[in-house]
Order: structure tokens, then C-alpha cells, then sequence
């Protein structure tokens, strides 16, 4: 069978004869930005190191004869001829390239919901182009001329082409999430910049994956999870264990039941830590962690929430025999305001 070799992870993926270099990419969970997926708008472009492709018919404006002859290709249109198809593929860990962040990027709010008493769901769409993100980059949203200083939030949802951007938003009493939560209309034009953050998920991990949440920490695990499940492929059991005072304060329950039963190797718990429930879990994390997990040394971690509560699990996670170079954490939550 035909390979296509990532460089320089030297990871191998089996070619599916007759298709496209990026449908065989993306079925076994390498998300290749593209757009147009015809040869026309360059997106999908990547540098050929070694091997030989049918590149079919493209436009010129989509790859340029100088980037031709560096031995640029577009993967949207390429079909393998060669046994073997080496393409640089961002770093050794296989991680997506980053899409360059842009400043005020025109967006809407279309809809603004309270999930809990405390957290508001924005959800927002371009009026320009929109921002290509990787699932667990972040945002920075504030209003210039009212003078709400900008400040960061993790998009939940995955990339689309809608031009969606989705944030869950935790009041803070004063500065950007109180003029969120309350100054903010549907209808309100905002500018928006990013995308920011390396808190992405490593689409050719062949571990079980933890993701431990707080409050609105569960944005960019919503967004990991559910773009891990959501592209197919991901064999292994990946469960997030979300930290919720009571009942009140546990949000996008449908989205998650959906994720479950569509997926059965994916769990989402909760802990709560103020209420007790009849048959579900109660203590912190720090608590209950040990008595579910005894060994983490196997496992991808994902950690999001405070700081306090990003450090404390991170070093619980060490202690359980999880490797450092396997928790993947983001602690900025608590400096918003
Ligand atoms: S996706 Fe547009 S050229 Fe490949």
C-alpha cells in the first residue's frame, strides 16, 4: 500500500488509492487547513520533500510557478503516483502549523444566552473573513473606542465554514465580561483578534486522553474533544472530568450526551464538589482523581481552568505518572475580567 510519511515526525499514513492526499489526511485526523478543496483558493498547499503526485487540473493564482518549482503542492488535488509521498507537517509532534492571528476582525453577535448564572454563550459571526483557528486557540474580544480593554477567551467550538466563533464567557464583576455580560446586544458589531495559543491537540496521539475542566475551562476542551471525535478516527478513550459545584453550574450537557452516544469511546463526568447527588461523583478533583486513575503514564492531559486549578491537577497528574510532556494546559481564566 502507498504511504504518505509526515515530516519530520516520520509518522506514516496509509494512502487510500484514488483519493486526495487531504481526504486521506483528514480521515486519519490530520486537519489540513483548506477552503475551496478544488485547486482554486491555495489553502491547502504543502511542501513536497520526496515522491510524486498527480497534481490534476489547478488555477495559477492558487500556486505560483516559483512555488511550484520549491515544490509546493496543492493537497486538495493531488492524487499519489510514487510509493511513498513525504510532506513537511509542521513540528516532530506532528502539531498543526499556526494560522497567523489578525487584528479587528469585523464580527456579529448573533445570539447571547446564559448557561449558568455566571456564564453567558456568545456566539458570534463574521461580517469579513472570518479567523481560521485550530480548536483550543483563544480570542481577544473588548470594544477600543468604548475603552473595554481586550481580553482573552477560548473559542468552543470547531473550525466551520460559517464563520462562527463560539465563547462561553464568566462574569467577573467588572471590566470586558461585565460589558460582555451586560453591555453587549445582539445585533453589536465587534472587532476580534486571534487567534492566540499553542493549547492544541496533537491529531496523530495514540494515548487515552484526560481532559480536566473548571467553569468556563470547558470552552477549549469542547472545542478539542469535540474536533478529536468529530473528524473520526480517534480510536483510544478520551473522558473529560468537569469540576461543577452543583448541577446549576454544569453547561452544553446535550451537546456532550451527543457526544457520547455518537461516540462510545468518549465519556463526560462531572464531580461536583458543593452538592451531593445519588450515583454521581462528589469531591474535588484532587480528591477523586487517585481513587479513578491510579496511573496516568499512558495518558494525554488536558487541563483548563484558574491557574490554582491548572497547577494543583498538573502536579496531581505528575504524581499519578502522567509525563510532562504529555499535559497540555491553559490557566489564563481567572486574569480575565
Ligand atoms: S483547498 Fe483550495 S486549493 Fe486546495
Amino acid at each position: 500500500m502507498k504511504k504518505i510519511r509526515l515530516y519530520p515526525s516520520l509518522k506514516e499514513i496509509d494512502y487510500n488509492e484514488g483519493e486526495s492526499v487531504l481526504s486521506t489526511l483528514e480521515k486519519n485526523g490530520f486537519a489540513l487547513p483548506n477552503n475551496c478543496r478544488a485547486g482554486a483558493c491555495g489553502e491547502c498547499k504543502m511542501k513536497i520533500r520526496q515522491g510524486e503526485i498527480d497534481q490534476g487540473f489547478i488555477l495559477d493564482m492558487a500556486l505560483s510557478q516559483s512555488e511550484r518549482d520549491e515544490g509546493y503542492a496543492l493537497m486538495c488535488m493531488a492524487k499519489l503516483k510514487s510509493d511513498v509521498l513525504e510532506v513537511e507537517w509542521a513540528d516532530v509532534d506532528a502539531r498543526p502549523k499556526l494560522f497567523p492571528p489578525k487584528e479587528n476582525v469585523l464580527y456579529m453577535v448573533i445570539e447571547k444566552l446564559p448557561v449558568t448564572h455566571t456564564i453567558m454563550r456568545l456566539k458570534l459571526k463574521a461580517l469579513s473573513t472570518p479567523l481560521r483557528f485550530w480548536p483550543g486557540q483563544y480570542v481577544q474580544l473588548g470594544d477600543a473606542e468604548k475603552k473595554i480593554p481586550y481580553k482573552s477567551y477560548s473559542i468552543a467550538n470547531i473550525p466551520n465554514n460559517d464563520g462562527e466563533i463560539l465563547l462561553y464567557v464568566t462574569n467577573k464583576g467588572g471590566g470586558t465580561s461585565q460589558w460582555i455580560h451586560e453591555g453587549l446586544q445582539v445585533g453589536d458589531r465587534v472587532k476580534m483578534n486571534g487567534p492566540y495559543g499553542t493549547f492544541i491537540g496533537n491529531p496523530s496521539v495514540e494515548t487515552p486522553v484526560l481532559c480536566l475542566a473548571q467553569g468556563s475551562g470547558l470552552a477549549p476542551i469542547m472545542s478539542l474533544a469535540s474536533a478529536a471525535l468529530m473528524r473520526g478516527g480517534f480510536k483510544y478513550p478520551a473522558t473529560i472530568l468537569f469540576s461543577a459545584k452543583s448541577k446549576n453550574e454544569v453547561f452544553e450537557k446535550g451537546w456532550f450526551k451527543f457526544l457520547e452516544t455518537k461516540f462510545r469511546n468518549f465519556r463526560f463526568n462531572v464531580t461536583y464538589t458543593a452538592e451531593e447527588y445519588p450515583g454521581e461523583k462528589f469531591g474535588r478533583i484532587q480528591k477523586i482523581l487517585p481513587e479513578l486513575y491510579k496511573d496516568l503514564s499512558a495518558y494525554s492531559l488536558y487541563i483548563a481552568g484558574t491557574p490554582e486549578f491548572v497547577e494543583e491537577n498538573k502536579k496531581l497528574c505528575l504524581e499519578l505518572g502522567a509525563k510532562s510532556e504529555n499535559i497540555h494546559t491553559e490557566g489564563f481564566f481567572s486574569t480575565l475580567s
